[in-house]
């Protein structure tokens, strides 16, 4: 028995291009307690994102195990992976990901249409969580016509519809002026300190986000190093 809730054990993924092949990972070891917040640090090209999307069972491993609260990924399916994903993890990019057409309610609430439910209390989860972000009053606009960091509370919103014990962010704040980014991380924060205390692994290139987290994580060409 181990108090780990995450576990990342001697990853490798190469990706192939024609004859080339890249190793992106090399052998990652990571533990993540429960409750955690991680920030993820490392050059260009280092393999961050991919990391987190392994970690988020968007893609997987060519060699090595990851292990969220004692279940192994190497014996999901595709099917169970997509579940895994809808139900455990949250996800928040650099680019918010919302989609054009739908508003911001809307979009909050597709993950959870997705894993079957309607109605009401949906709708009213989804406000809740958009008033919680601050966008109470932006429910029925849609993303072209939010600015970058109310797309990017929206998408946060989202990320948290279906109650995931596991929140990973890739550079969420890479896109907003600082002012804006501090108030993305102050709800970081509070998500962080709250009684349901997400688990949460942050990519990001900023040493003064990374310092509101628990632990800074380097990552160099595909490896976790002690010592950046
Ligand atoms: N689907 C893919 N096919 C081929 N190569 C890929 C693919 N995804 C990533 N790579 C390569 O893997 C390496 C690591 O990519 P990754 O996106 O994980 O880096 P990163 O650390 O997130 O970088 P950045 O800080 O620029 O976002 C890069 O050299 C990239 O070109
Ligand atoms: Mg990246």
């Amino acid at each position: 028995m181990n108090d780990y809730f995450i576990q990342v054990d001697q990853v490798h993924k190469d990706y192939k291009i024609e004859k080339s092949e890249i190793k992106v990972l090399r052998g990652v070891n990571l533990d993540v307690r429960r409750g955690e917040w991680i920030a993820l640090l490392g050059a260009s090209g280092s393999g961050k994102t991919t990391l987190l999307n392994i970690v988020g069972a968007l893609e997987t491993p060519d060699k090595g195990e990851v292990t969220f609260d004692g279940f192994k990924y190497t014996s999901m399916s595709r099917e169970k992976a997509a579940d895994f994903r809808l139900t455990k993890v949250g996800f928040i990019f650099q680019a918010y990901h919302m989609l054009p057409e739908l508003t911001i309610l809307e979009n909050v609430k597709l993950p959870a249409m997705l894993k079957g439910r309607h109605g009401e209390d949906v709708s009213a989860e989804a406000k809740d969580l958009l008033e919680k972000v601050g966008l109470g009053h932006r429910l029925r606009h849609k993303p072209a016509e939010l600015s970058g960091g109310e797309q990017q509370r929206a998408a946060i919103a989202r990320s948290l519809i279906n109650t995931p014990q596991l929140v990973l962010a890739d550079e969420p704040t890479g896109n907003l002026d600082s002012q804006t980014g501090s108030e993305i991380l102050e709800i970081f924060k509070k998500l962080h300190d709250s009684d349901s205390g997400k688990t949460l692994i942050m990519v990001t290139h900023d040493p003064d986000v990374a310092n509101l987290a628990d632990r800074i994580v380097h990552m160099k060409d595909g490896i976790i190093v002690e010592n950046a």
